[in-house]
C-alpha cells in the first residue's frame, strides 16, 4: 500500500512535468507586447560620434537659467560641484599632477556622451524630465563653462558631435564608434 502510494504520487509528479514541458510557452496574462512608443521612449543612447542624438538647438545662454533652476543647488551655481557633488567646470591640465579634478571639462573624452548622460541621468532626483532642448542648452552651458565652445554658439546634432574635448585623446581604445575626431572647435 505504502508503495503504491509511493509510486502514484511519483507518477502524478511525472505527468505533471511532462505536461509542463509539452506546453508550449504561452503568455501569463499579464504585461503586453512593446509598442514602437515605449522602445523609442527606452532607446535614447547617444554614441561618441553622435549617432542617436535627437533633433534640437541651443546655446549656453539658453542653460543658464535652465541650469540656474534645475543643477546649481547640488552643482554650484558656476559648476564648481557642492560637498560631495561633483564639479561639472574646471580641472583642467589637473590630470597628470597629485590633486587630479577629473570633470566633463577635464577628463570627457566626446562631449556626445554629455548629452546622453544629462537626458539619462539629471537631475538627479528627476531623471528624464529634461526635454531635448532642455538638454542641448544645458550641455552648451556645461561645455561653454569649461572653455570648450562659445557661450553663444548654437549646439545642434551635427555640431556637438564635431566638438572637440580637451582629453580627447587621454584615453586609448580602439572601439570602433569612437572616431577620430576634429582637430581643432
Ligand atoms: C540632487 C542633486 C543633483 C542635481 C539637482 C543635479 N545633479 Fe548632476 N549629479 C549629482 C550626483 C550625485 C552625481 C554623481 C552621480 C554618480 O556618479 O553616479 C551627478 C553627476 C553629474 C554629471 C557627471 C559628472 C561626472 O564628471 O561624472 C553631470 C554631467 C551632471 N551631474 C549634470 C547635471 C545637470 C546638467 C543637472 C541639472 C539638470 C544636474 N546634474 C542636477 C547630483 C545632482
Amino acid at each position: 500500500m505504502a508503495m503504491s502510494r509511493t509510486f502514484s504520487a511519483c507518477a502524478s509528479i511525472l505527468f505533471a512535468l511532462a505536461a509542463m514541458a509539452a506546453e508550449p510557452a504561452k503568455p501569463l496574462g499579464i504585461g503586453r507586447a512593446a509598442t514602437e512608443q515605449d522602445i523609442a521612449v527606452a532607446d535614447i543612447t547617444v554614441l561618441p560620434d553622435g549617432a542617436g542624438l535627437p533633433a534640437g538647438r541651443a546655446s549656453a545662454k539658453d542653460g543658464a537659467p535652465v541650469y540656474l533652476a534645475k543643477c546649481a543647488a547640488c552643482h554650484g551655481d558656476k559648476g564648481q560641484g557642492l560637498g560631495d557633488f561633483p564639479a561639472l567646470v574646471g580641472g583642467r591640465d589637473s590630470l597628470a599632477t597629485g590633486k587630479p579634478l577629473l570633470t566633463v571639462g577635464s577628463y570627457w573624452p566626446t562631449a556626445t556622451t554629455l548629452f546622453d548622460y544629462i537626458r539619462r541621468a539629471m537631475p538627479y532626483q528627476a531623471a528624464g524630465e529634461l526635454s531635448d532642448g532642455e538638454v542641448y542648452a544645458l550641455t552648451a552651458w556645461i561645455l561653454a563653462a569649461n572653455g570648450i565652445i562659445r557661450k553663444d554658439e548654437i549646439l545642434d546634432r551635427s555640431r556637438l558631435a564635431r566638438v572637440r574635448m580637451p582629453n580627447r585623446d587621454g584615453f586609448h581604445t580602439g572601439h570602433p564608434s569612437l572616431p577620430p575626431g576634429p582637430a581643432a572647435n
